[in-house]
């Protein structure tokens, strides 16, 4: 059941209320710009992740805070593995860190957390709390948060359309018959809402193989601020650039 929506309000603006459609129902955020942070501190990359973790929690702070619903971080993508191994340890590392010490903060407030993308990768121990988690917080009526791991939106619609064909081979489905919900259907995130808005930080303007089926009508919101200074106000900020866009999926101004 979706949740009731605050209005939020910053300085003079009003972000609006869900009935109005202005609040988004799902954001979908790549959080970037860690090592960026820590190296204007002189700090290693490492620092520069755990600040961002923190920021992490901020964010689901003010997520929850707002009443949203779905809230999506790209935490580790499929193209990360091809970072030093000590950065990866580090990233491995801090994940099960915040797994250990979140989760049970997460599931009394009720959030249902789920991981998207090729998680086996992490190796078997990592792979057996990340299902934890999952199995833990599954009745949560709460936000839903979506941490992609090892996520690549390439992959993902690859996998898609080889799970269609074979079922296509078998009989299973005529091909006639697969139209864009059925592609949907067959993607990681199935029956979860497109994003209204996907949100890049540190000033990059890319999408990085991150929801690419998923963002065909999402808004995109570029900030320059790196990830590990996200707060509740950089939050707000989303809300409010999102409240004043114009979405029409295609069709006429009004
Ligand atoms: C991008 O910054 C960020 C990442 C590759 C990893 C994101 C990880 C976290 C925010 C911390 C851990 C998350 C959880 C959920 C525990 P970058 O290193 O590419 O920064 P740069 O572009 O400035 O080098």
């Amino acid at each position: 059941m979706p949740l009731p929506l605050a209005t939020a309000t910053t300085g003079s603006a009003t972000v609006g209320t869900s009935q109005d459609g202005s609040v988004p129902r799902h954001v979908a955020i790549i959080m970037d710009g860690n090592g960026r942070w820590a190296a204007s501190r002189g700090l290693p990359r490492v620092a520069g992740h755990r600040a961002g973790a923190e920021a992490v929690t901020r964010c689901l702070k003010a997520a929850r805070a707002q009443g949203l619903e779905y809230l999506t971080l790209y935490a580790f993508s499929s193209e990360n593995w091809r970072r030093g191994p000590d950065e990866v340890a580090d990233l491995k590392g801090l994940l099960r860190f915040y797994l250990r010490h979140k989760v049970a903060e997460l599931h009394g407030q009720q959030v249902r957390i789920l991981f998207v993308g090729e998680v086996h990768r992490f190796g078997p121990d990592l792979c057996d709390e990340l299902a934890r988690a999952e199995r833990l917080t599954a009745h949560n009526t709460g936000m839903t948060l979506l941490l992609a791991l090892s996520y690549g939106g390439r992959s993902e619609i690859v996998q898609a359309a080889k799970a269609l064909a074979r079922a296509a081979q078998r009989g299973e489905i005529d091909p006639d018959s697969i139209d864009e919900d059925v592609v949907s259907q067959h993607l990681l995130t199935a029956g979860i809402p497109d994003p209204d808005v996907i949100v890049r930080t540190s000033g990059e303007h890319r999408l990085s193989n991150f929801l690419l089926w998923q963002s065909a009508y999402a808004e995109l919101v570029f900030l320059d601020q790196l990830w590990p200074d996200f707060n509740e106000t950089s939050f707000m900020q989303i809300l409010e650039i999102y409240a004043r866009r114009d979405r029409r999926f295609g069709a006429r101004p009004a």
